[in-house]
């Protein structure tokens, strides 16, 4: 209907203003529309309504004959307006009946919603003393890695954050530890990754970790010892750890934190460590207990042999980034 009406209206337009019609023959536009004349003068048009279902107007009404009358409705359109909103009825006797509602033919945009669904899977973070599998972590340094399979198993499928890395070839490790493979398997089946060969006093600019950001750098009884000699002066293993210290400084992301867990008790205290961070540069955050029975499958060792050796008493000191501002 409304395209009837807007063809109806641009042909108006495009009638002179001036120029109305005034018989049927000498304007053959007339004889196509010939009760335009009529409705213009009255700014308006009467044409039968094709759309409009017959409505009784007489609500209650026995009058057979308003019904009748009522099914050859036709539209009033206000041509100073042009459309719906301003579109009246009057059955066949010319009588105004009320407003109805019509579809004037624009087209309402409404947008298309498109609900995507993102699947996130649910990967909770899992937990063990204090970390968590959300946590980039990095180990150096380890054994026959029974801390860093500990940490794995923690976390169980989600331990790909896990970086676990050992001084020692992979040949010496098969050699030296009859748990090592075990270990190996345990993080490599949960997606951890495993490096040999790593020296924490160089590891800023090893191929691998030197590109990468860590939430905690962990290095547990660290101890520079060759296998032929130890060496019971605290210097040696000052040296270590503030090298390491040096490397992990730079590895760390915002809010990172870097352990080193030591026996804490007879020459190891002349270590020192706390005083080692504060040289360097770095803020000892919280020294803890350690707790060895929070790590299930965790055997502290010797660099050069099996055994496992008494960790009790040992603390954990954590430290972090000097922030200037807060
Ligand atoms: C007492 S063991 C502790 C091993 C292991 N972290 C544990 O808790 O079972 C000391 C470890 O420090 C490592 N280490 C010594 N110097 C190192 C260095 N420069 N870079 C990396 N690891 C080193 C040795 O290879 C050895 O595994």
């Amino acid at each position: 209907m409304c395209e009837i009406l807007s063809n109806l209206w641009r042909w108006l337009c495009l009638m002179p203003k001036n120029e109305t019609p005034t018989s049927d023959d000498d304007d053959p536009n007339y004889k196509t529309f010939p009760h335009v004349k009529k409705q213009i003068e009255s700014d308006s048009i009467d044409i039968s309504d094709h759309h409009v279902e017959p409505i009784s107007f007489s609500s209650g009404s026995t009058n057979t004959e308003d019904n009748i009358h009522t099914s050859t409705s036709h539209i009033v359109v206000d041509l100073s307006s042009g459309c719906a909103e301003d579109a009246k009825t009057t059955n066949a006797k010319g009588k105004e009946q009320p407003v109805i509602d019509i579809d004037c033919g624009y087209q309402e945009l409404i947008p298309e919603v498109v609900f995507e669904e993102i699947v996130t899977p649910l990967i909770s973070v899992r937990r063990i003393g204090p970390y968590t599998s959300a946590q980039r972590i990095l180990l150096v340094g380890e054994g026959d890695f029974s801390f860093s399979a500990s940490l794995a198993v923690a976390f169980g499928a989600s331990a790909a954050n896990i970086t676990a890395t050992s001084l020692n070839t992979k040949k010496y490790l098969i050699k030296n530890y009859g748990q090592f493979f075990t270990n190996k398997a345990e993080l490599e089946t949960r997606c951890s990754t495993v490096l040999h060969g790593v020296d924490v006093t160089k590891m800023l600019r090893h191929p691998v970790l030197g590109s990468m950001v860590f939430d905690r750098i962990i290095f547990n009884f660290p101890h520079a010892l060759n296998c032929v000699a130890t060496y019971t002066k605290p210097l040696p293993h000052q040296k270590l750890i503030r090298e390491f210290l040096l490397n992990a400084k730079e590895m760390i992301g915002e809010g990172g934190e870097i352990h080193i867990t030591s026996k804490s008790n007879g020459v190891y205290l002349e270590w020192d460590i706390p005083k080692i961070g504060s040289v360097i540069g770095i803020k000892l955050i919280q020294q803890v207990k350690f707790k060895r029975s929070k790590y299930p499958g965790y055997s502290p060792k010797y660099a050069c042999d099996d055994e496992d050796f008494d960790c009790n008493p040992s603390k954990t000191y954590k430290f972090g980034k000097v922030t200037l501002f807060r």
